[in-house]
């Protein structure tokens, strides 16, 4: 197969919900589809995961760590797909907004009993951000849940997405009995499903004006669906694949992934909308796939916690041309040539040695401590860098030391290079002595991995402050004159520290005590990450 025909068989996505709402369940049953799996309930341990803030860590020695997950590949109807997870609940961290760094578009999750979540927004926008294409499963309608034409108006209007429903439940609230697909303009019933959602669910197809149908569904849910169509035609948004593609318009889907309602027709849906590997934009012009020059970047990476293997794996997203094994390639910020030895690819559950891949794939390589996160890998004959990543707003903020200050060395050599690497981000106390850090994460987690990992590959122990800020803000005045604790006025409401780039940021409690702050320095700017340079 060629290499434009490989790119055009992949589908790289990611899928982001609220926890809860489904996305495991969903998976599971793609890989179901996908002939991954013959049985639901193969993606095991999620409910021990679920309870495991504390004991992370030996979870993660016990199962080899979360990598099995964090990429499923596997090949549905001529497509080869590459699902990639975004760690949610306790394990919320950059990972989470960085995975979807190195998708080509995002499945939305949503749980019909509670519409948008907290959590679906902030992905939602990282996406949006982007502009890749966002598909919605609207999940659990066998159960109790809002009306769909409602959640179709709480989707535009939260989120400020126009949405086109791609098909439409039949049948009363928790009872639905099939869907009216608008693009086949068919419908399709739904058997009962007697097995628990493990196998796939039969359904037979008919056309609008079978007679069967009204005789399957009765007259009165067949006069209401007609009326909701009339509604959503009249009323709603038309179907513009441009629209899809500039992430402008969500095509909407109904279903139960617990049940198995309506997750084939999403899945092949979804594979004939969803686009294949994009170009990225680089210093050196847009790169496209099919550039015969191999080309990729790290978007994660991953420390084993287990102290018997050391080892880290870079998982790197393929841009363009052919990966091989062993293949060397110039690594941007170091400016050496690196050999790509012993890359793995996960196939459903198991981790294998691969020998090739392409662009869309995701392939883990070992570590020895030289990747950071959005580092570019390129062919030697055509050395160029890919946009920076950007930096997301941290949200939880701790000040960190040694506990043994005769360790301060080691101590600060492992905080630099895991804020290198990307697992933190790091700023300095002004006016303090150097002895402590201000450590920044998006999520809680961050924080355990960051003592574990600097007690086990730096020996280093240390204390860990939590601080009660929740809000940072990089700090310039509109005439270019110095921000310093004396010259900011109200700098002592908040934390005042400066980022590795010795950028001035304050950290501050919350928004809403940024009012005093704005007022009383007229002069100020404030930006939630650092300004372009
Ligand atoms: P997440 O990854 O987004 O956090 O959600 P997950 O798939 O783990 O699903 C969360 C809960 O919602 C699970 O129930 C799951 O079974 C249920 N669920 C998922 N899809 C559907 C659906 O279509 N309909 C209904 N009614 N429930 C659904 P649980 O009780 O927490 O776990 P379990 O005992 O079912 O495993």
């Amino acid at each position: 197969m060629s290499l434009v025909e490989e790119i055009a068989k992949r589908r790289t996505f990611a899928i982001i919900s609220h926890p809860d709402a489904g996305k495991t369940t969903l998976t599971e049953k793609l890989l179901l589809y996908g002939g991954a799996i013959h049985l639901a309930g193969s993606i095991k341990s999620r409910k021990a995961q679920r309870h495991a803030v504390s004991d992370w860590m030996e979870i993660e020695k016990q199962r080899g760590i979360s990598v099995t997950s964090s990429v499923l590949q596997f090949d549905y109807a001529g497509c080869r797909i590459n699902i990639l997870d975004t760690p949610g609940h306790q394990d919320f961290s950059e990972d989470t907004y960085r995975t979807l760094m190195a998708v080509d578009s995002a499945v939305m999750v949503l749980d019909a009993a509670k519409g948008v979540e907290a959590q679906t927004k902030k992905l939602f926008k990282v996406c949006r951000e982007r502009r890749i294409p966002i598909f919605t499963f609207i999940n659990k309608l066998d159960r109790y849940g809002k009306i769909p034409l409602d959640l179709i108006d709480e989707v535009e209007k939260v989120l400020g997405i126009h949405a086109y429903p791609m098909n439409f439940p039949i049948g009363t609230d928790g009872k639905y009995l099939g869907v009216y697909d608008r693009q086949k303009n068919q419908i399709e019933l739904f058997a009962e499903d007697t097995s628990h959602g493990q196998t796939e669910r039969v359904s037979e197809i008919f056309a609008p004006d079978d007679a069967e149908v009204i005789k399957r569904i009765g007259q009165n849910n067949f006069d209401a669906l007609q009326d909701d169509l009339m509604l959503l035609d009249e009323a709603g948004e038309s179907f513009d694949i441009d629209k899809i593609n500039s992430g402008d318009l969500t095509p909407t889907f109904f279903g139960s992934a617990m049940t198995n309602f309506g997750v084939q027709n999403f899945l092949e849906e979804y594979l004939k909308l969803a686009p294949p590997p994009a170009p990225r934009l680089s210093d050196d012009g847009i790169i496209e796939p099919a550039d015969e020059k191999f080309s990729a970047f790290v978007f994660k990476i991953q420390a084993n916690m287990n102290p018997a293997h050391r080892d880290r794996l870079a998982f790197i997203r393929i841009c363009s041309g052919k990966f091989e094994r062993n293949m060397s390639v110039w690594h941007a910020p170091t400016n050496k040539l690196v050999k790509l030895s012993q890359p793995q690819q996960f196939l459903a559950q198991e981790r294998q040695i691969i020998e090739e891949a392409f662009p869309g794939d995701i392939v883990g390589l070992f570590d020895t401590g030289i990747f950071g996160i959005g580092d570019t890998l390129t062919d030697a004959a055509h050395k160029f860098k890919f946009e920076d990543f950007p930096i997301f707003p941290p949200e939880k903020f701790a000040r960190v030391q040694a506990k043994d200050t005769m360790k301060r060395k080691q101590f600060a050599k492992g905080i630099e290079q895991l804020t290198q690497e990307g697992a933190i981000q790091l700023f300095y106390p002004v006016g303090t002595g150097t002895d402590s850090y201000i450590v920044g994460t998006v999520g809680t987690l961050q924080f355990e991995v960051l003592q574990y990992r600097l007690k086990s590959e730096y020996n280093v122990d240390v204390l860990l402050n939590m601080l009660p800020f929740e809000v940072a803000r990089w700090l310039k005045f509109d005439d270019d004159s110095k921000v310093t604790p004396a010259t900011l006025r109200g700098a002592d409401r908040g934390m005042f520290v400066l980022d590795r780039k010795e950028n001035p940021v304050l950290i501050v409690e919350n928004e809403w005590s940024l009012g005093w702050i704005t007022e009383n320095n007229p002069k100020l700017i404030m930006n939630a990450v650092p300004f372009e340079e």
